[in-house]
């Protein structure tokens, strides 16, 4: 691998908590390590500072950023009321990968919020994060520091590759330890609504507050693939993803027969499995994400194993499916999303 510069364009890359803090406080771009993914982070209050974000990632304007504190009693300038099951979910997973969304008091900048009237605020829990947060003492506006659209970055380098000259400092925490992006409920209604499935599984959030609704935009996704509300392109690599859904044995057939296929066809052809099954499979690239038999290093893996294919020059991807329980949830979200809802049913295709 390349030696990492110290600088590129104007990119600091071995900055410190401190250098990084007083950045932020200067209305610098500074992309930082959560235990989550990378974010890109900008001072929340300032408009200016939160529209080179926009910029830098090539963002749409009109999808609303999450603001990061690294105190509790930063909530209350944000925030105009806190209800109870949000209350509930601070005291049981935070600071961690769970983000709110509360009405805002008209403290953080428009483009935080895109025009709406609340705000998504979360704690990350990765000490470099804490740390920074405190020191710089403002709130911080901070999406995922990838370029809008790729896979979200999961280490330092990743931010590198997408970001290096559009930022001002790059702070370097090693990998991410949960590798997908926060879990984001809604929180303003009675019933608290999961709006993104992430770090915190929806079985957790059920025994911490009882019911919790899931966002009717989440059940369309899966169910009609392909469809308008799918509004952006999101984790996607370069190549033509497909996901393979269906009953094991027909599931690693099919996809053998899809990559064989492919491959007669001159394509360049990837598969993605786990580390179990890495044998099974012959195409010009298998790549695990982890290990099927813990769930947790396939969510820390996702994200790095799509970043390879891209690297690698697959053209064609074939990915393998999994469970919906616990945090696969959150893993078959980012897959639905990063093969832009293809979705292959093995035993159909088998008897077509
Ligand atoms: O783990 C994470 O959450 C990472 C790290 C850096 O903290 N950040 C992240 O940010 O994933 P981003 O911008 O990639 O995702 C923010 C999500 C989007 O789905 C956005 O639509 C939603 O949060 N969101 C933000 N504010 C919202 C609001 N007021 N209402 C509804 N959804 C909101
Ligand atoms: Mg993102």
């Amino acid at each position: 691998m390349e030696q990492p510069h110290a600088s590129v364009d104007g990119l600091k890359r071995e900055i410190g908590i401190r250098e990084a803090a007083s950045m932020l406080q200067e209305g610098k771009l500074v992309a930082f390590p959560t235990e989550t993914v990378y974010g890109l982070g900008a001072d929340a209050r300032s408009d200016e500072a939160v529209k080179k974000i926009f910029q830098a990632k090539g963002r749409p304007s009109d999808n609303p950023l999450i603001v990061h504190i690294g105190k509790r009693e930063q909530l209350d300038e944000l925030v105009s009321t806190l209800p109870e099951t949000g209350r509930v979910l601070i005291e049981r997973f935070w600071p961690g990968p769970l983000t709110l969304i509360l009405p805002h008091r008209g403290t953080v900048a428009p483009s935080v919020t895109a025009g709406l009237d609340t705000v998504g605020v979360r704690m990350p829990s990765h000490p470099v994060a804490l740390a920074l947060l405190q020191e710089a003492g403002v709130p911080v506006a901070a999406p995922s520091a990838n370029r809008s659209g790729r896979p979200s970055p999961t280490e330092a380098e990743h931010v590198w590759e997408d970001l290096a000259g559009k930022i001002d400092g790059l702070l370097d925490g090693g990998p991410a330890g949960v590798g997908v992006e926060s879990t984001v409920v809604d929180v303003t209604e009675k019933i608290p609504i999961l709006l993104r499935p992430g770090g915190i599984t929806l079985e957790a959030l059920k025994d911490a507050v009882g019911e919790v609704r899931i966002d009717s935009g989440l059940h369309a996704e899966a169910q009609r693939p392909r469809s308008p509300g799918m509004k952006y392109r999101h984790y996607a690599p370069n190549g033509e993803m497909w996901l393979v859904a269906g009953a094991e044995d027909d599931m690693m057939r099919t996809i053998q027969r899809l990559a064989d296929d492919a491959t007669a066809q001159g394509r360049r052809v990837g598969i993605l499995t786990t580390d179990e099954r890495l044998m099974r499979y012959e195409a010009d690239w298998v790549i695990s994400c982890g290990r099927r038999s813990e769930p947790e290093s396939v969510a820390r893996g996702l994200y790095a194993a799509l970043r390879r294919f891209d690297e690698l020059g697959a053209d064609y991807i074939l990915a393998e499916s999994f469970p919906i329980d616990g945090i696969w949830f959150t893993v078959m979200n980012r897959l639905q999303k990063a093969a832009e809802g293809r979705i292959i049913h093995a035993e159909e295709s088998e008897s077509s």
